[in-house]
């Protein structure tokens, strides 16, 4: 089978980073080449241009100039290591893809789904990801989580994490609506579980759409 372009979704403190890194894992003790990336970032450029937007106040950005940002280091992304990768057969995880632009610069910021949609259009052509899975939970719950994670690792808060309730909630129900309009691309997993929990509900969304790993994958 040809590579395949996997992205994970959602907004913050869903767990997202945990279980990209277990389904890649699980695809490679199944003998897949996989790699597993994430955004802003993933390449030496889109890195540099990640610390440009999530550090410092919220109001650094215009809406448009934190999209252009992001698309800036999404096409570094996709020319440099995303392609590539599928052309040689590998398959992608990318924690976040150009979903979280529309669902972040979008729908959270007045630029409006549409001016991100023709901004990607522009930039990506028809380049789409095969499938994408969005980690949806509740606002509170997701929220605690963030601040938690940032006392234990005493790491600041990005300037997304410190957008507040109504963003958060704002965030949570774009991404229904992207699943609601592409449902045959995005599927919405529940994030609320275990760790083990939440990766057996991924398995099963994958093994829904490539049926030849049934039984194969662990936990599946
Ligand atoms: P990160 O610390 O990686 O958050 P998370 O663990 O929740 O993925 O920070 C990424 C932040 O960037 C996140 O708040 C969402 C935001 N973002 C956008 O606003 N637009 C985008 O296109 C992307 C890829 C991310």
């Amino acid at each position: 089978m040809a590579g395949q372009f996997i992205t994970f979704e959602g907004g913050e403190g869903a767990g997202k980073t945990t279980q990209a890194k277990m389904l890649a894992d699980a695809l490679e003790a199944v003998g897949v080449e996989t790699i597993l990336t994430r955004e802003p970032g993933g390449t030496f450029g889109a890195e540099s241009i990640r610390k440009l937007v999530l550090e410092g106040t919220d109001d650094r950005w215009s809406g448009m100039t934190e999209l252009l940002l992001m698309y800036a280091a999404r096409l570094d992304h996709v020319e440099k290591l995303i392609k590539p990768a599928l052309e040689r057969g590998a398959w992608v995880i990318s924690d976040r893809f150009s979903d979280s632009s529309l669902a972040y610069q979008g729908y959270a910021r007045d630029l409006g789904a549409d001016t991100v949609r023709q901004v990607h259009d522009v930039v990506m052509g028809g380049f789409a990801p095969d499938l994408t899975l969005v980690f949806d939970m509740d606002v509170f719950l997701s929220l605690k989580r963030v601040e938690q994670r940032a006392s234990e690792q005493d790491e600041s808060l990005s300037r997304f994490d410190k957008a507040g309730q109504a963003f958060h909630r704002t965030i949570r129900e774009a991404f229904l609506d992207i699943a609601r309009r592409d449902p045959e691309r995005v599927k919405i997993v529940d994030a609320d579980g275990s760790k083990p929990a939440v990766h057996a509900r991924i398995l099963g969304k994958l093994t829904e759409k490539y049926p030849e790993f049934a039984g194969r994958l662990s936990g599946a």
